[in-house]
């Protein structure tokens, strides 16, 4: 039988849909911070999760140039590691990363406190 997920785990998408498309973004609602974005990606080899908004003036991350092990901002080309959200070029700040893990080729996020708004 399978293990009840963790109530801070979502589960948001299929692998494959995220491997064909390389980034995706999901709807979250935070008691206290409101409506954001958290934004998946597949770099080739693994998964991401960072919040879709870049540190530097908020570009949508998902909008981004994925590439192995980064994601390239938008808007000025800030270099984001996919996963840890590391500024990796000093461009601008940290992007706030989120735990995933693939189980039965489906991804999972995790966010703590969170509540994941349903896709259309
Ligand atoms: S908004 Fe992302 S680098 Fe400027």
């Amino acid at each position: 039988m399978m293990q009840k997920p963790p109530d801070d785990e979502f589960d948001l998408c299929a692998l494959n849909e995220l491997r064909a498309k390389a980034a995706l973004a999901f709807d979250f609602e935070h008691p206290q911070f409101g409506r954001h974005e958290i934004a998946l990606f597949w770099d080739g080899e693994r998964v991401g999760a960072l919040d879709n908004y870049c540190p530097h003036e908020g570009a949508m991350l998902s909008h981004g140039v994925v590439e192995p092990g980064q994601v390239v901002c938008p808007l000025h080309a800030a270099v984001f590691d996919v996963a840890t959200g590391e500024c990796l070029d000093r461009y601008t700040g940290d992007a706030q990363a989120y735990e995933t893990s693939v189980r039965e080729g489906r991804v999972w996020v995790r966010a703590p406190g969170e509540r994941p708004i349903p896709r259309p």
